[in-house]
């Protein structure tokens, strides 16, 4: 059987369209996808997705959608396109409003005949400390919230769901290997936790059973972003997969 290492997603966190696509370009060769986040999507979204269509890269649009079903369906629709690898809405959003998102995919890619971008459910923000819970109105620690909101993507029929890699073994556990784990909140032994309150090591997430991992920071802000990349990608290969 062979192994299957997680994938690297990287967050083109920055503030200009050539600040990204300078990223895009030296990272490309290293088979990463792209994150592409509100600070791009709302400044320069619109000709970023177009170049990395154009450029055949892999991409997440980290579109944390929330509103009414309609909407977040008609909002799917319109980020459907070829190299589109995942999708992100919010778990709170509810059932309908999931159901609505993984429909609006499936169908928008089948007139495309692309393959459907995936669906991954945000659960609980790894910015979010556990004693913040209770202020949301969150009873429980920030396993249990993981877990309840993890179970109605599930059942929503969402592919995967986005949370701290400290959750990771507790949701493959429990809902099985085919539903996929994405987690941020990954820093390098050394690097700046910046606003990310659980965080864990690349080597920890990958053994815990992450199929995908989210770095920002550690790359985009490296000296060298092509060098750091690699280094967090000789951690995840070097990690025993579960
Ligand atoms: O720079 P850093 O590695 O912290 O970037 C993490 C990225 O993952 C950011 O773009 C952030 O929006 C995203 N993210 C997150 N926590 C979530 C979902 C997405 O940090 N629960």
């Amino acid at each position: 059987m062979s192994v299957r290492y997680p994938k690297l997603v990287v967050a083109l966190d920055v503030d200009s369209l050539d600040a990204a696509l300078g990223l895009v370009d030296r990272l490309q060769a290293l088979d990463v996808v792209f994150k592409v986040g509100y600070e791009a999507l709302f400044g320069y979204g619109d000709e970023l997705r177009r170049r990395l269509e154009r450029a055949g890269a892999a991409s997440f649009i980290d579109a944390k959608l929330h509103d009414i079903p309609r909407t977040v369906g008609a909002a799917v629709r319109a980020l459907v396109r070829p190299g589109v690898e995942i999708i992100s809405i919010h778990a709170s959003g509810g059932n309908d409003m999931m159901v609505a998102a993984v429909e609006a995919s499936a169908e928008r890619a089948a007139e495309l005949d692309i393959p459907p971008p995936k669906i991954f459910a945000v659960t609980i923000l790894t910015s979010i400390a556990p004693e913040e819970l209770l202020e949301l109105g969150l009873h429980g620690g920030p396993g249990e919230n993981v877990m309840r909101l993890a179970a109605l993507a599930r059942d929503a029929r969402c592919d995967g769901v986005v949370l701290s890699p400290h959750e990771v073994r507790d949701l493959k556990a429990f809902f099985g290997d085919h539903f996929l784990a994405l987690c941020p909140g990954i820093r390098p032994t050394g690097a700046a936790h910046g606003d990310q309150k659980r965080v864990a090591t690349p080597r920890s997430a990958v053994e815990a059973g992450a199929d995908y991992v989210v770095v920002g920071r550690p790359i985009v802000e490296a000296p060298d972003p092509l060098a750091a990349a690699e280094s967090i990608l000789d951690e995840i290969r070097s990690a025993s997969v579960r």
